[in-house]
């Protein structure tokens, strides 16, 4: 049997690392725990900003202000961890492996600022990066519903919607946006959990007025089928195996 490997890292090499960090400080970003630690660090001590969007598009599940709004109020932050599974791959991809800090970037539904951070971690610009929820819970969150989005066409190379779109029972409309603001060759993330047992499509089975059960896509295809021929190129897919619970994403290049 294979002796077991073990890393040691003295004083001095984690003081140094440290010291690395200190000077390149997008790179605590890369770490969940740091994005969490500031973003509820600024949150609390910024009054617990929150702004709700107030014309709501048909397109908006019932419940999902409230759902989201009660979490914020409890400083639920949700999971730091789940935006990489869109953002490592989206990282990965060119233009946005060497050409992220020049990339004009919307992120729609971070909910907290720890999604913007995550982007600054893996080399987007501040200033190029936008982001827009229907409850802001930061002054770097416009108000604004994803089925409605108040920017221009072809204005962002990257649109990302990191587990928005269940929140929809217009996800055609929600598409549509993405890809009317999406530029000419740009990239659109899609990701969203399926749950087997309540079925797919739109589904509304609320039992009080904080449950959101929203619209469910099984495969990669019904985000494809929505894209339509304006789809130049799958980056990346991941789709469950069979009927089982899991992740569905998507990163398409998008043609106009
Ligand atoms: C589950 S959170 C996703 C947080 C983060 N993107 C992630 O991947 O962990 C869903 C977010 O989408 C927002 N949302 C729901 N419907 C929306 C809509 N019509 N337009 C914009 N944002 C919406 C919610 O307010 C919430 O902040």
């Amino acid at each position: 049997m294979s002796k077991r490997k073990a890393l040691s890292i003295s004083e001095s090499q984690l003081r140094e690392m440290i010291n690395i960090l200190v000077k390149n400080p997008s790179d605590f970003f890369l770490s969940g725990q740091c994005r969490r630690y500031l973003a509820l660090d600024r949150w609390k001590s910024g009054g617990r900003y929150l702004r709700i969007h107030e014309e709501l598009d048909e397109g908006v599940m019932p419940g999902a202000v409230e759902h989201n709004r009660k979490e914020l109020e409890r400083d639920d932050f949700g999971s730091y961890t789940r935006t990489l599974r869109l953002i490592n791959p989206l990282k990965s991809l060119d233009p946005v492996y060497g050409g992220a800090p020049n990339m004009a970037v919307l992120t729609i539904g971070p909910r907290t600022e720890m999604e913007i951070f995550h982007l600054i971690g893996v080399g987007f610009s501040p200033s190029n990066i936008t982001a827009l929820d229907l409850i802001s819970s930061s002054p770097l969150i416009d108000t604004g519903d994803m089925h409605n989005l108040p920017y221009p066409d072809r204005s962002f190379q990257v649109v990302i919607s990191s587990w928005v779109i269940g929140y929809s029972s217009s996800p055609q409309r929600a598409v549509d946006e993405m890809i009317r603001v999406c530029a000419d060759g740009g990239l659109v993330a899609i990701g969203a959990t399926y749950e087997p047992t309540l079925g797919r499509g739109v589904i509304n089975k609320r039992e009080s007025d904080s449950d959101i059960n929203g619209s469910m896509f099984g495969s990669v295809s019904e985000f494809t089928d929505m894209i339509g021929d304006k789809l130049n190129y799958i980056c990346f897919q991941q789709e469950p195996v069979g009927e089982q619970k899991g992740a569905v994403m998507l990163i398409a290049r998008i043609k106009h």
